[in-house]
């Protein structure tokens, strides 16, 4: 049985292949059109997950969208009816969404048949339940609590739920405006990080600034005994042209947020590229800190109502891995899933898997042990386009290819590394990553100066071998998607300075053997040269969605001051070329 999952015209644009309750491939549009953030039809991901199962687009059974435009409508109408000034808008809005409903058209265009053809039912799942289910019907678990957030989805903000078995029962919903993601979208615009996805940057400031307003940012969003309130005189109104906008051509654009209240309180908001004053970073530090007390709190009233310790979670606030880090010390849980996929592209396969376990009623089996599901390429397409770009290299056998790569890295160099299939999700995870020694004072200036071109405060990060992870951090559970972040422990701090953060933090990958052999026998071979189990990883990508094919890669080598690609089986160094 073939289930295609789909998130479109929704930041994010995703497609997922489910076949037999496995996934298959997945795959975000932006990796294929270059399109950060892509919000139109994923037309070439359905395509690329097609291609990997050697199907046709008729061959599908089911296909399941993460979006449903009639769940919540009666507090939709009531939200209009209220604020009769947006109704238009609201009105507009619906025609709009109508119009993309329409799967059948769409995918008829995108491969040029006669919708009659197709054999496939269509199912509309509500956006944060799709979240869930892409953490829950991941996870090896038969029994857990559900936890969504983002800025909103199909009118909500958070969904709190019970997992068990096949099914996912809402136990809560907030709706819009009341929104976690918002409150932290609107900070992030007034501090000048006004695109979507800043967010995560803006959390890497926060340990700059200091607790000077903190009081009063608890004044934005309040806690209650159900959940949270924002304190709506903060915020443009909803409805209003505020929040995310999605253009003609897919690009997403953010508009203004915040009031005039927010100026009256704080002064005049940060135009990007201006300096960063202590100002900005102490409302970074603020925001940070109130999104854990509020998240910490709705975690604690979803433990008193399923009390176990088992947490699953999606939803782009998930991606908070600072938060993430602290949950097992502020709340009861003590086991964590969190879908890599957190953002709206998760919601493909939550949506396709949805439909399996709980529409279909078809058996739990899988399990999503590693997140490299999309595509990969033969040497010999790999060589191709080595010669083709006129790169200078050879080829190395599996052994050797490792060895060379971690003395290059031991000697001080950064190494595009680019093998087997790509990464599912925002982070790159050993298979389309730069890599290079986490122990180099100079190295995270090294690294922006020559390539990443990010601002000052943005960390590196850190992936580590399992089961050396508590010799190098204070808290043991692994995180095999880079969504924790642990204090590094105080004598390991020197020996791993370049991914060590100002609060003396890492965003760490553990590495397994059974997740990513290649990747942990590099770390390996590093170790044994170094004695630090340690490297440094951060995307295959130079201000552009991550790389995907190996033309990518080699154009992203040759253009910038990277000292060396391990591409498949070929090495090349910047010197030879
Ligand atoms: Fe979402």
């Amino acid at each position: 049985m073939l289930i295609l999952g789909l998130n479109m015209f929704h930041a994010d644009a995703s497609a997922a292949i489910v076949q037999d309750g496995e996934v298959d491939f997945a795959i975000a549009e932006e990796r294929l059109n270059r399109v950060k953030h892509y919000a139109g039809f994923p037309a070439l991901a359905v395509k690329a997950c097609l291609d990997a199962v050697g199907a046709r687009i008729t061959d599908v059974d089911h296909v399941a969208v993460g979006q449903d435009s009639d769940a919540n409508l009666a507090k939709k109408v009531q939200y209009a009816l209220a604020n009769p000034a947006k109704i238009l808008n609201f009105i507009r809005l619906r025609q709009r969404k109508e119009a993309m409903r329409d799967v059948r058209s769409l995918l008829a265009k995108a491969f040029d048949v006669d919708p009659t053809e197709f054999g496939f039912r269509e199912h509309h799942l509500e956006h944060h339940i799709a979240h869930i289910a892409s953490a829950y019907y991941c996870s090896p678990w038969e029994r857990a609590a559900g936890f969504s957030y983002d800025g909103s989805g199909d009118f909500v903000s958070t969904i709190r739920a019970l997992c068990e078995g096949n099914e996912i029962k809402v136990l809560e919903r907030i709706f819009l405006p009341h929104s976690l993601g918002s409150f932290y979208t609107m900070i992030c615009e007034f501090i000048g990080y006004k695109k979507y996805g800043d967010e995560g940057k803006v959390m890497g400031l926060a340990p700059y600034g200091k607790d000077t307003y903190c009081e009063q940012v608890r004044e934005i969003i309040q806690l209650n005994d159900s959940a949270f309130r924002l304190d709506l005189s903060y915020f443009m109104s909803l409805g209003s042209n505020q929040g995310m906008q999605i253009q003609a051509d897919g690009t997403v654009r953010l508009a203004r947020h915040f009031s005039d209240r927010m100026v009256h309180f704080f002064g005049e908001p940060r135009e990007p590229h201006a300096e960063i004053t202590q100002r900005d970073m102490d409302l970074a530090y603020a925001m940070q800190h109130r999104f854990e007390e509020v998240f910490f709190h709705l975690l604690q009233q979803l433990h008193q109502r399923v009390p176990v310790e088992d947490l699953v979670m999606a939803g782009g606030c998930a991606l908070n891995s600072v938060a993430n880090g602290k949950l097992f010390h502020q709340t009861p849980f003590r086991r964590t899933w969190i879908q890599p996929a957190a953002g709206d592209e998760g919601l493909a396969i939550g949506a396709a898997l949805h439909t399996y376990h709980s529409t279909l009623q078809q058996p739990r089996r899988y399990q999503m042990k590693h997140s490299y599901l999309g595509p990969e390429f033969s040497d010999s397409r790999i060589e191709a386009e080595l010669k083709q770009a006129n790169v200078s290299y050879r080829k190395l056998d599996r052994e050797p290819l490792l060895d060379v790569v971690a003395e290059q890295i031991a000697g001080g160099n950064v190494v595009g590394w680019f093998q087997g299939r790509m990464e599912w999700g925002p982070r790159a995870l050993g298979n389309r990553s730069i890599v290079a020694h986490p122990g180099l004072p100079d190295m995270k200036d090294v690294l922006n100066s020559r390539i990443k071109h990010r601002e000052w405060f943005r960390p590196f990060a850190p992936s580590i071998l399992v089961e050396r992870q508590s010799e190098y951090f204070e808290y043991d559970y692994p995180s095999p998607f880079m969504l924790h972040v642990y204090k590094i422990r105080p004598e390991k701090r020197a020996q791993l300075c370049a991914v060590n953060h100002v609060d003396d933090t890492g965003r760490l990958q553990t590495v397994s053997r059974e997740e990513n052999p290649l990747y942990y026998d590099l770390i390996r071979a590093f170790e044994r040269r170094t004695g630090i189990p340690v490297i440094l990883n951060t995307s295959f990508n130079e201000n552009e969605p991550i790389v995907c094919t190996p033309g990518e890669a080699i154009d992203c080598f040759k253009r910038t001051r990277m000292d060396v690609l391990a591409i498949g089986s070929y090495l090349a160094l910047k010197t030879e070329n």
